[in-house]
């Protein structure tokens, strides 16, 4: 669905919780203006997430995103969105701590660049910490599944609760719903886990590697417009690819401007026009 600027209100964290079951929730993420601009005529959410580290700062992973890189581009999102909520993740060591340092640090995010939620990751074991930021009056999203922050702790980017580990993956989801999350993205499961969660818990479930029968879908937006053209994970579709356009574009800009066919005169300024002016 187009939505006109203007034409709907703002997304609110209880406007997505209660499309539970409802039409598909439509997420991406977005990292700077001109693309939350795209992004916000088509979607419900968008996402400053923290694999900004890895698309636009060339991390190799997202451990190495800061609160400053988080506010940075939470700011430049916020000047292109006029419908959509918006969320911003909290950053790897921002929120592990303790509830306190949860909240004072997603309080900096909200405050700093005027997002309406926060997300961070984990399960049972952040249940506490989304139960204390949340009965304080910050929206939370929960994280469950594969959750990129402790990678190195999971030994890689795999899929999660396959076998004996699904029973968990569940218990992580229902203890996110149970502590008062609007809504929780569930990455990289198999699609019949996805499913039994969310018949299971009574918020949306976002899926990105999970599956159809999710609430919601969300995907970075880098992969989905193909902006590299060396690495697409499996649940990723291209929807585009931007970057082979690029690549041709900057090559044929080389290429001309070597041969000295650009600029040509319809792109430079003529003497008699400008001063008959006086400019
Ligand atoms: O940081 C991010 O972009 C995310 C999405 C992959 C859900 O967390």
């Amino acid at each position: 669905m187009t939505y006109a600027k203007g034409a709907a209100a703002p997304v609110t964290p209880p406007d997505i919780a209660a499309r539970k079951g409802g039409a598909p929730i439509v997420c991406l993420t977005a990292y700077t203006t001109p693309m939350a601009q795209i992004v916000d005529r088509h979607c419900d959410l968008v996402l400053v997430g923290d694999s900004v580290g890895m698309v636009m700062h060339g991390l190799p992973d997202t451990l190495g995103v800061t609160m400053e890189m988080m506010i940075l581009h939470g700011k430049a999102v916020r000047r292109g969105l006029a419908h959509a909520l918006m969320v911003i993740d909290l950053p790897f060591g921002a929120y592990e701590e303790s509830p306190e340092q949860a909240f004072r640090n997603a309080a900096i995010l909200m405050r700093e660049t005027g997002a309406g939620a926060v997300k961070l990751e984990g399960g049972t074991h952040m249940a506490p910490t989304i139960r204390h930021i949340v009965q304080r009056g910050i929206p939370v999203m929960g994280h469950i599944g594969l959750t990129p922050q402790s990678v190195n702790a999971l030994g890689g980017y795999k899929v999660r609760g396959r076998g004996a580990e699904a029973q968990a993956i569940l218990h992580d989801a229902q203890a996110v719903a149970e502590a008062g999350a609007f809504s929780v993205v569930a990455e990289k499961i198999p699609d019949i886990l996805a499913r039994r969660i969310t018949s299971d818990i009574r918020i949306p479930t976002i899926g990105i590697g999970a599956s159809a029968a999710c609430d919601g879908q969300i995907l970075v937006v880098d992969d989905m417009l193909g902006m590299f053209a060396d690495f697409k994970p499996k649940f990723v579709k291209r929807y585009a690819n931007l970057a082979a356009d690029a690549e041709a574009a900057v090559a044929a800009y080389a290429a001309e401007v070597r041969e000295r066919q650009f600029p040509s005169s319809e792109h430079v300024f003529g003497e008699t026009t400008a001063s008959a002016k006086g400019a």
